[in-house]
């Protein structure tokens, strides 16, 4: 099979992600008009990985505010006027086409970023992947009150990360 690639989602992909996020994140559920909303909003940071003729995963981010986490399954109403993040809100694929992907999806957020003038990425890591996120850059940044508080709903070992980009 071809190398699974990373391609722009579509609201024809709404349904195919919603299968991959069933199947990965089964204790995280979020409805799919929640990630309707991101594709509406910030349709540029939402990607699908095209495997074969498969959609073997998916990537969504969207412009934040740093040391801030929207709630899991709810709106964001709208998006920050002066965002001085790219927030990473999940990346999540099939076992079959891992290995080099997630690398690949952060390659391209971080040109989105510095196209947007936005000079950092931020993420929440979840499931122990914090080494992976490390590798990629990040760092963890220890919470205050309210961001532990917001974390809680990642479960035990969710961890607050930023990447400051190059110039
Ligand atoms: C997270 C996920 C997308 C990673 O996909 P992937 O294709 O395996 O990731 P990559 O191979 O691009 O890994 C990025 C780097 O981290 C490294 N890495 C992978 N697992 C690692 C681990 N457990 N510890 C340390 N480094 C690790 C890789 O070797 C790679 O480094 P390299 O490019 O220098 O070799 C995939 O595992 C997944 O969907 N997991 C379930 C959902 C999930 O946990 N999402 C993240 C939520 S925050």
């Amino acid at each position: 099979m071809s190398k699974p690639r990373w391609r722009r989602a579509h609201a024809a992909d709404l349904e195919a992600i919603g299968a991959v996020a069933a199947r990965i994140h089964p204790d995280l559920p979020e409805r799919p008009e929640v990630l309707a909303e991101k594709m509406r909003l910030f349709p540029e940071g939402c990607r699908v990985l095209v495997a074969g003729h498969e959609i073997a995963g998916y990537g969504l981010a969207h412009p934040w505010m740093q040391h801030r986490v929207p709630p899991l399954d709810d709106f964001l109403e709208r998006l920050p006027d002066a965002a001085d993040c790219l927030y990473i809100h999940d990346v999540a694929v099939l076992p079959d086409a891992r290995g080099g992907v997630a690398r690949a999806y952060v390659a391209e957020i971080e040109q989105l970023a510095l196209t947007s003038g936005i000079a950092t990425l931020a993420l929440v890591s979840v499931y122990g992947t914090r080494a992976l996120w490390e590798r990629l850059g990040f760092h963890p940044v220890a919470p205050d009150a309210a961001l532990r508080d917001r974390l809680s709903s990642y479960g035990a070992s969710a961890t607050y990360m930023l990447r400051e980009l190059a110039e």
